[in-house]
């Protein structure tokens, strides 16, 4: 099991440990505090020195004034993300869709603050995190409780589903919480993601089967639980999954939004209609440009006020929505 997929970010979940009642005996992972975000301005750009030896020393100016820079002017700056504004309310599940190269995963990563070391993206704008239960903000992710989930299933093949949790829950709980809170807990967490009929089942590998691609990618999310993140963060968590168990997997994603207050960040690859009307809120990207950024419920009626109304019969919006904002651009 990867140190990245099992504890990340460690530092901000070990300080953070689960819910306890107050004689501390339950613990629980359905008590997060609920946090929206809001997004001003967020630029972002790679710096087009081709030579380490002279990319360290720029990034290291740039990150240290980030605000200060204009990406998009400064000839050694390559713009991956154009200028862009929106906001993320709680206890919701959002979006980013997007072709190839579009820009997903950077905003994504810029969102969950998986930053760039030694890499040569710089940022600008601002992004801040406000917790509505005491009405503050912060503009550093590692107040928040959180987690990221990333497009890979690093597992051991050995455990099963529920050691594997098991082995996660102890590492990652304080260590007053008892063994039976942590069985608890997980026995919870295995319900939640719909992974009761494999809980005993092997996660295996190419020589020894066990879990099913869909149930490994459920298992990827339900360790990333174990620290009860209130905001998720998730690379294109349904890339390679049948579109039926990528359903599934958006479903027990969006009952974990709306019935336990957490807020949900995906980048997502084609998403089926039926997956795409699961979402409260989308982020349309093209070229590294924000086409839109709102609620599902106005998306529809947005494009059709610009001219582009989705086909009403057995249109899938997402692949509308996709081929119409690469339109005008592809004839440059
Ligand atoms: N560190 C980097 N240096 C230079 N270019 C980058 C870097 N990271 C991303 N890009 C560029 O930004 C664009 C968007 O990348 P990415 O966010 O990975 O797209 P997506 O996830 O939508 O496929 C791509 O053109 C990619 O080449
Ligand atoms: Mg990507």
């Amino acid at each position: 099991m990867s140190s990245q997929s099992m504890t990340e970010p460690a530092t901000e979940q070990r300080n953070n440990s689960i819910s306890q009642n107050e004689n501390g005996k339950h613990i629980s992972f359905t008590k997060t505090k609920s946090v929206s975000l809001k997004v001003k301005n967020l630029t972002i750009g790679a710096v087009k020195s081709q030579k380490q030896t002279t990319r360290i020393p720029i990034l290291g100016k740039f990150i240290q004034k980030k605000d200060g820079i204009d990406i998009e002017s400064n000839d050694r700056i390559k713009t991956v993300l154009y200028p862009m504004s929106f906001n993320i309310p709680a206890n919701s599940m959002t979006c980013i869709v997007g072709g190839s190269g579009s820009g997903k995963t950077t905003l994504l990563n810029s969102l969950a603050h998986r930053h760039f070391a030694k890499s040569s993206l710089c940022q600008s704008g601002e992004i801040s995190y406000h917790v509505a239960d005491d009405d503050s903000s912060y503009h550093n992710l590692q107040q928040i409780r959180h987690a990221y989930v990333i497009q890979q299933d690093i597992l051991i093949p050995t455990l099963t589903c529920f050691e594997t949790l098991m082995f996660a829950a102890e590492l990652k709980l304080t260590k007053s919480t008892t063994h039976e809170s942590m069985r608890r807990l997980v026995d919870e967490i295995i319900l939640e993601l719909g992974l009761k009929d494999c809980r005993d089942t092997l996660v295996g590998d190419k020589h020894n089967k066990g879990l099913s691609g869909g149930e490994k990618r459920r298992l990827s999310v339900a360790l990333q639980l174990i620290s009860n993140p209130s905001v998720l963060f998730l690379d294109e968590p349904t890339t390679g999954l049948d579109s039926y168990n990528a359903y599934l997997l958006c479903l027990s994603l969006q009952k974990l939004a709306k019935n336990l207050g957490k807020t949900i960040i995906m980048s997502i690859h084609q998403p089926r209609a039926d997956i795409f009307k699961l979402f409260d809120n989308v982020l349309i990207l093209s070229k590294g440009r924000l086409c839109y950024g709102d609620s599902y419920s106005k998306l529809l009626s947005h494009f059709e006020s610009i001219g582009y109304p989705v086909p009403e019969l057995n249109a899938n919006p997402a692949d509308f929505l996709m081929e119409t904002k690469d339109g005008p651009d592809e004839s440059n």
